[in-house]
């Protein structure tokens, strides 16, 4: 092969302000430089209890099948479903965005006959039509919700929801990919049967595992299926052999490297505590949130329901927003994301999540913007968006 055939690559240190993934603290970059050991290893099994016991604590559960599955978010979706549904059974999907829609296609791949529960973009999930759909639907198994959606910035209130599905004999199977360690989640004290997440959002890891717990309504369930689990990967059964301290029976290979990752990011999460977490994600949302008006923009979230991690900007008539979004990252090295489905080439998703949820960045971004905006013609007064930001900090106890 020509030796210059492919130069190292070094990638440049990007400031993370998407969807996700977020930017990872240098501690966990460098936990992920320890020498690979075995799956069967017994130093590694130790590693595997750490991650369960904090993923426990995160999710404020004592399910005993809580741990990462190796994927990404979408992998713990299908782990969800594919587990507690057969074919014929009946879900429910609320979508109120993205996400939703997602979740909606997986339990239609299992077999489910699938109900759907929409709202608009931008509004949490509708309960009076869930109510009208379980009335609706006899023997309803599951009902599926978007706790944080992230396309949209709206936050799902989750107790009266899960309260309803249980009145009706059904799961409640929740994402909480983008809320987990930025909101509160309490899967025991809220009752959810099924709750899954995603390393590279605010639990400051990067993308590659996926946390799920489940609890024991939900493990009845699975273990009085009439039909095998459709995968062989994501068969929860399967995965919980290895994972369980007194089998260690080999399912798959698992990813020791990202392990490492998940388990100083979690580290690092009760170093400074969960609900001290959550306020730093919300203290640096409203900082952002007070900027962007200022700066007279508009946001697409119903402001009651308003996600700390992401927030949803409307691009101003007559700016591009792919446009502005290359300036941000080639010129000011700041990554935010495009909008998804029918907010696509509309908005910018301004993420704040795990590490990257600091004050800092609420400045840095809301300068830049500023100076990109002034070019593409918005009128603007500069400094004001970084103003309001800094009085909003100083009154919230930055
Ligand atoms: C709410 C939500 N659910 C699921 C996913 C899918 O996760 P992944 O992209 O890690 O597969 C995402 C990703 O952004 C998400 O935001």
């Amino acid at each position: 092969m020509n030796e210059s055939y492919f130069d190292e690559f070094e990638a440049p240190s990007r400031l993370l302000l998407g969807a996700g993934p977020c930017t990872v603290h240098p501690r966990v970059l460098r936990a992920m430089t320890q020498p690979v050991v075995g799956h069967l290893d017994p130093l590694f099994f130790q590693i595997m209890d750490e991650v369960c016991e904090m993923l426990r604590q995160v999710f404020h559960t004592e399910n005993y099948v809580t741990m990462p599955i190796s994927s990404t978010g979408t992998g713990a979706m299908e782990t969800a479903c594919v587990n507690v549904l057969e074919r014929g059974d009946t879900a429910i999907v609320c979508r109120n965005g993205y996400f939703g829609v997602r979740l909606a296609d997986i339990t239609q791949r299992c077999g489910a006959n699938t109900i759907m529960v929409d709202s608009p973009w931008g509004e949490p999930a509708d309960l009076n039509a869930l109510e009208d759909a379980l009335k609706a639907n006899p023997g309803t198994k599951m009902v599926g919700l978007v706790h944080a959606e992230t396309s949209t910035g709206a936050l799902t209130p989750l107790q009266d929801a899960i309260d309803m599905a249980h009145r009706y004999g059904a799961l409640v199977v929740v994402d909480a990919v983008t809320s987990l360690g930025s909101h509160e989640v309490r899967v025991d004290d809220w009752d959810i049967d099924v709750c899954y997440s995603a390393s590279q959002k605010c639990l400051g890891a990067p993308p590659g595992l996926a946390p799920v717990s489940f609890g024991q309504r939900a493990m009845d369930v699975i273990d009085k299926r009439a039909t095998p689990v459709e995968s062989f990967y994501f068969n929860l059964q399967g995965v919980a052999e290895y994972w369980n301290e007194t089998q260690r029976v080999y399912h798959h290979t698992s990813p020791i490297t990202m392990t490492y990752a998940m388990r100083e990011s979690l580290r690092m999460m009760m170093e400074e505590g969960i609900e001290e977490r959550h306020a730093r994600h919300a203290r640096v949302a409203a900082g952002l949130r007070a900027g962007l008006a200022a700066m007279g923009l508009e946001l697409t979230t119903n402001p009651e329901y308003q996600l700390n991690p992401i927030t949803i900007v409307k691009a101003p008539e007559g700016v591009d927003e792919g446009a502005a979004r290359a300036r941000l990252l080639n010129e000011f090295n700041i990554e935010v994301s495009g909008g998804l489905g029918e907010f696509r080439n509309k908005v910018w998703r301004i993420g704040m999540m795990g590490e990257g949820a600091r004050e800092s960045n609420v400045l840095s971004v809301l300068s830049a913007l500023e100076m990109i905006l002034a070019d593409a013609g918005y009128e603007v007064a500069f400094g004001a968006s970084v103003a309001a930001a800094q009085r909003s900090f100083a009154n919230n106890g930055s």
